[in-house]
């Protein structure tokens, strides 16, 4: 909570290096849920890349009990306390300080520094949670060795961890025990973490590739033990994956996963002991469907990759904060892409990718929270675990990747472990490292680093037939952001390849270029506003594949024709392209429809697919050639968030009827194509959330979406045999997610599954979420749905199933024209507030869109977030997030 009135902000340019430095922390606790003490001894010596000789500590909603000073005891005249800081003037050079603290980690709402889970401690301190622990500089550029003695009541908290390696373990009087561990590598404080539970764990020694044994547990309470096997699987095939791509080792002999139910984000890489959301570790076929599984897989991954990628280098200052989740990000997708080890596999992940990069991140880059991937300011931090900050950052980090190619990109990894381990470095010297180590300059590549917004790429093309020659022309801009009017040119990667008439991959010669013969993909390197680049020996008009496997990070201008796009959609060997290709097919449609069914004051009637699109449809639906899974992403269309994005005015209601009629005609249209689709792609046997049966589950389970828009009976009785007879999550949850979707009667089925996991809070929340999410679903069923007795706002997975599913992925409903879920929201803003600022922040920003509405939307959204504004005691989450949408 905000204790003083104005928030602050804090400039990247303000950084200077601390006073003083760390070398050891030895901490002790002693665990109660009302009442923990906390025994800080550091060590501390001035830095002498600093002239100031204050010690600064910060401590947050922590109450100061007792501080010696080199031994001795300091009286309320030797240092400054405030609500943020103590402050010690004018200290010695080296220094031991003794810190005695309380806090009560049961009231503690916020989820950030130590806190309590049902009935067990846990702690969060990233980003800047440690300083809720004890008074400390808690700045990741300070990094020290530390010790930790755990205490605490062994009846209630037989499982004591922390960082590293356990060193001592006993009983204590009064039935109290203790643990001591100790973390061999020094780390910033936001690494700290420490687990006082009563859990269980699954437990595997694993063989590194220097031959070390290693022991990994992953630990969940006792009920849940049957649902640690993927997640142990997952964290195996992690490290052989970073031994085998990267050459980085496990440098400790023990490596610990715990999960916990309440948890503000995914999960966190403190060392050695992740923790994690439930909802990246549990899963078994009954409760988890495919796309939980890929998450596990993927989360697993990057909290284990960020051991290199975070820990071993960490960042200078939060600025940087990119230089670990930008890289963490890409590593994890090529993990989880090379998991499948299929080329479609590869592309389908892709396409995924862009996806995500569409729906959150492009709108974020063209909002009033736009910041660049390294932001230049900001008033709280915990804002920015943003899409930009972690997918586009992966984005900039793939970017190497495409410019300096696989090897090089490897050479530029190892010279950044050989240059930082062990220090705290800026995105700078990532940059410098990929650059030295391939002897390129990558000076303007810095913009991607500093430049927000979404650059757009123009492309125009000629053919000479005489002289045999293809010219593709250039262009880039990028709208101003926030203190950024005039934007310099990016250093954009453009993949191209060129299609012949019958489909196939022309060779390509590129002027001026040195590509090897036959190359059939170039990436054309854009550093100018404007360029062209010839292709020569080019025998007939090609059609251009731009922008192949999406290699930059923008949006792509061309004038296709229908007839262009149909010959991608159909023989672009660049699968992601392929998939394009279809987008735009139907992008165009739905942007047509829209704007008849505004039009018509809201209605359908007149409305026309035409057959062209649908037979291009038909064409991959059947085409078993090609994988279910990239069939399925084919078969999507783009989401009405998406949509959205595309119109200068945006009426939600007209993209939902414009959306939901090319839906229903193309299920009516391709009704036999898409049963035996249906039929054709069950998964019957054991459950395996292998690509290859997940794939064939989407498809399947987006056929029955297409019939179930309008069902006839026999469809309706598809959906609940499924429902009934579904062995697996994925199909039981896919059933009634269509069934809710038709509006059909689901009361019973509803019911039957809620009883079903009443006990399963994970699947509980896709109770909630599902209904949330269904434009069948209005506010006042919502405000329905909180009153049921499993809803609480206070668990973060609870709140976000129902409340945010509605606002963020419901748009037709979410902007009733009444304006009355606007008032849902900021009522649940304010409610959230008050428990949880990081979560309040996150809703807080389903209205980050809001000036693009019709003016009567926009009237009601300003006033909602007025509302908010006026409040007297808002956190400096939420103030800084409705504060830069009012701007
Ligand atoms: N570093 C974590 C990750 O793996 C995220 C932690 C963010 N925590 C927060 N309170 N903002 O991405
Ligand atoms: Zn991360």
């Amino acid at each position: 909570m905000r204790t003083d009135s104005s928030p602050q902000t804090i400039f990247r340019k303000d950084y200077t290096p601390p006073a003083f430095l760390v070398d050891t922390v030895e901490l002790g606790f002693d665990l109660h849920p009302e009442r923990t003490i906390v025994a800080n001894r550091i060590t501390l010596r001035q830095n002498p890349a600093s002239k100031r000789r204050d010690i600064v500590l910060h401590g947050e909603d922590i109450e100061l009990v007792q501080l010696r000073m080199n031994g001795q005891l300091l009286g309320k005249d030797d240092y400054l306390l405030d609500h943020a800081t103590l402050t010690i003037k004018k200290a010695p050079a080296q220094v031991v300080l003794e810190i005695e603290t309380l806090c009560a980690p049961v009231q503690n709402t916020t989820l950030s520094g130590l806190y309590v889970s049902n009935g067990n401690f846990f702690t969060q301190c990233e980003a800047e949670g440690f300083r809720r622990i004890t008074f400390f500089p808690d700045r990741p550029d300070v990094m020290a060795k530390y010790t930790v003695m755990l205490r605490a009541d062994k009846a209630s908290y037989p499982v004591l961890l922390s960082n590293g390696n356990l060193i001592e373990q006993g009983d204590l009087d009064d039935g109290r025990h203790y643990a001591k561990w100790e973390d061999p590598f020094k780390k910033p404080s936001y690494l700290f973490a420490l687990v006082a539970a009563r859990l269980v764990c699954q437990e595997e020694t694993f063989t590194l590739a220097d031959g070390r044994d290693v022991l990994l547990q992953v630990w969940v309470e006792e009920g849940n033990l049957d649902k640690t096997d993927y997640a142990m699987q997952s964290l195996k095939n992690s490290i052989r994956w970073d031994e085998e791509r990267f050459n980085l080792e496990l440098d400790l002999d023990r490596f610990m996963i715990v999960a916990v139910g309440d948890f503000n984000m995914g999960a966190m890489e403190n060392k050695g002991l992740n923790i994690f959301n439930t909802k990246f570790v549990l899963a078994n076929p009954r409760t988890a469907t495919d796309i939980d599984y890929a998450g596990i897989e993927a989360v697993v991954g990057h909290e284990y990759f960020h051991n290199w990628t975070g820990n071993r280098v960490t960042c200078r200052d939060w600025f940087q904060l990119s230089l670990k989740e930008g890289l963490t990000v890409f590593r994890d997708q090529e993990f989880s892409a090379d998991m499948i080890g299929t080329d479609t596999g590869r592309a389908v992940t892709r396409i995924d990718q862009v996806r995500t990069l569409r729906q959150a991140q492009f709108p974020e880059d063209a909002g009033p929270m736009s910041h660049p991937v390294r932001p230049d300011s900001f008033v709280e931090i915990n804002n920015f675990y943003t899409v930009t900050v972690y997918e586009k950052g992966a984005e900039v980090v793939r970017m190497y990747q495409t410019l300096l190619g696989r090897d090089g990109f490897r050479k530029g990894m190892d010279l950044y472990f050989k240059r930082h381990d062990g220090q705290a470095v800026e995105c700078d010297d990532f940059r410098a490292a990929m650059a030295d180590a391939n002897g390129r300059d990558l000076g303007q590549f810095e913009r991607w680093y500093s430049q927000a917004g979404t650059p757009v790429v123009t492309a125009r093309t000629r053919y000479d037939a005489v002289k045999r020659n293809f010219d593709i022309i250039l262009s880039q801009r990028c709208a101003p952001s926030a203190g950024q009017q005039d934007k310099l040119p990016f250093h954009i990667p453009v993949a191209v390849g060129l299609l012949g008439a019958s489909g196939q991959d022309l060779p390509l010669t590129l002027e001026g270029g040195k590509h090897a013969k036959g190359a059939t993909t170039i990436v054309l390197e854009l550093t100018e506003q404007e360029q062209i680049f010839r292709f020569r020996n080019v025998d007939e008009r090609p059609t251009p594949s731009i922008l192949r496997d999406f290699s930059a990070p923008v949006v792509l201008e061309y004038d296709y024709t229908d007839d262009e796009l149909l010959h991608l959609f159909s023989h672009d060997s660049d699968p992601v392209n392929r998939w394009e290709a279809g987008q735009r097919l139907a992008m165009e449609r739905l942007l047509k429809l829209t704007a008849q069914v505004a039009a018509a004051g809201g209605s359908d009637a007149n409305l026309k697919l035409d057959p062209t699109f649908i037979n291009a449809q038909r064409a991959v639906l059947t085409d078993e050639t090609l994988d279910a899974a990239f069939r399925e992403l084919a078969l999507i269309l783009p989401s009405e968030t998406i949509i959205a994005e595309q119109m200068d005015v945006v009426d939600p209601q007209a993209i939902h009827t414009a959306r939901q009629f090319m839906r229903r005609t193309i299920g009516a249209a391709l009704k036999e194509e898409l049963i035996a689709q249906y039929h054709a792609n069950q998964t019957p046997g054991d459950y395996s959330p292998d690509a290859l049966s997940a794939g064939k589950r989407a498809l399947k389970n987006l056929c029955l979406s297409y019939l179930m828009v309008a069902p006839d009976m026999a469809e309706l009785k598809l959906a609940q045999q499924q429902f009934e007879k579904a062995g697996n999550m994925t199909d039981r949850s896919a059933a009634l997610v269509a069934m809710i979707h038709s509006g059909a009667a689901t009361g019973p089925y509803l019911q039957n599954f809620y009883e079903d996991f009443e006990g399963e809070a994970l699947v509980v929340d896709k109770w909630f979420a599902m209904q949330a999410a269904a434009p069948t679903t209005n506010v006042a069923a919502v405000r329905q749905l909180m009153a049921h007795p499993a809803f609480t706002l206070k668990n973060p997975n609870r709140a976000r199933s129902l409340i945010f599913n509605f606002t963020n992925a419901n748009p037709s409903q979410f902007h009733a024209a009444d304006g009355s879920a606007y008032d849902f929201w900021a009522e649940h803003v304010i409610k959230l507030d008050a428990i949880n600022p990081q979560v309040a922040a996150r809703l807080a920003r389903a209205m980050d869109r809001w000036r693009r509405y019709a003016p009567a939307l926009q009237a009601k959204m300003k006033q909602a977030l007025e509302k908010v504004a006026a409040r007297a005691k808002l956190s400096n989450d939420v103030l800084e997030v409705i504060s830069k949408a009012l701007a």
